[in-house]
């Protein structure tokens, strides 16, 4: 809770004391003072009340500080607010972040994709955010950074972190089943480390490899990437273990019962079944399973699905 690990974060961080500071002062006064006049003004020591009168320049005074405070609250806010709504440094890296149903990628200007936010220290970073289904929100509490991702829109925030290490990366919008499994981590480096990093030499923290990737070649192997990259994981396991939808572990030329169209049939996964569940996942769902996987139309190329398909087929 304490320590924000962002320049921003500390300018927000001191604002929010300011005006705890603030409640909490006139708080204080106001029990005090209601303590006081209740044991100084008791009936035993005033039996008559006396018909008090308003007081117009007290009042006024009263009315003109609490405005003043009022102002300087919103005065202290504006500021920061246009810093990290506006003044988005040019120099900044651009990371794409995309939010889906369950899982976040990240997407840096060489085209490196990545699970884990990976970002320099001191240096600025604008985020860039977008959603492919339905509203996440980008949430690193450590930056005091919290952005909703709209679908159709990119919404950006900035910030520079300030202190290398591993902080948590959350979804902070309710987007269905597995939201609270929606989580990620940004990890502060250094430049060098991030350069390398950037560059491919170092896989310097970043997510594990899914249980089967390392073993698995050539095209399976891409496909393997893509199973973390494009989110797959998030639903399918490959260990045989039941998430939202069905585990790819040796399911490739099994019988499984589909509902097509409401009515129930078996079919055998093969290609054609992997590629349609793909490009049309609620023509045939597995029975016992729920219709919500986000059509991948658009999103995976047709070498990508044929790389998902081989990776599918090398889990035994
Ligand atoms: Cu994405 Cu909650």
């Amino acid at each position: 809770m304490f320590g924000a690990t962002s320049i921003l974060g500390k300018a927000i961080d001191s604002q929010f004391f300011i005006i705890t500071g603030i409640c909490v002062a006139l708080f204080s006064i106001i029990i005090f003072l209601m303590l006081y006049f209740s044991f100084k003004y008791t009936r035993k020591k005033n039996p008559n009340p006396t018909d008090i009168e308003g007081h117009a320049p007290l009042e006024l005074t009263f009315l003109g500080l609490s405005i003043a405070i009022v102002l300087l609250m919103f005065y202290l806010g504006w500021g920061d607010y246009k810093t990290i709504r506006e003044e988005i440094p040019k120099d900044a890296l651009a990371v794409k972040a995309t939010g889906q149903m369950w899982v976040w990628s990240f997407e840096y200007p060489n085209g490196k994709l990545s699970n884990t936010l990976n970002v320099p220290v001191n240096k600025p970073v604008r985020m860039n955010i977008e959603s492919r289904d339905v509203l996440h929100s980008f949430f690193v509490p450590a930056f005091r950074v919290k952005q909703d991702a709209v679908p159709g829109s990119v919404k950006s925030v900035w910030f520079t972190a300030d202190k290398e290490g591993t902080y948590d990366l959350f979804c902070a919008e309710y987007c269905g089943t597995n939201h609270s499994a929606m989580l990620s981590k940004a990890v502060v480096m250094s430049e060098d480390k991030f350069n390398g990093w950037l560059e491919g030499k170092a896989e310097a923290q970043a997510a594990p490899p899914p249980p089967g990737a390392p073993t698995a070649k050539g095209d399976a192997k891409k496909g393997a990437e893509l199973y973390s990259s494009k989110g797959c994981v998030a639903c399918h396991s490959t260990d045989g273990s039941k998430r939202i939808g069905p585990s790819f572990k040796g399911i490739y030329g099994t019988k499984v019962k589909v509902t097509t169209d409401g009515k129930q049939r078996e079919i055998t996964i093969d290609d054609e079944y992997i590629r349609s569940s793909e490009l049309t996942p609620n023509a045939d769902v597995v029975v016992g399973y729920q219709p919500i996987m986000p059509p991948q139309k658009g999103i995976l190329s047709d070498g990508e699905i044929n790389s998902l398909i081989e990776y599918i087929k090398s889990l035994k």
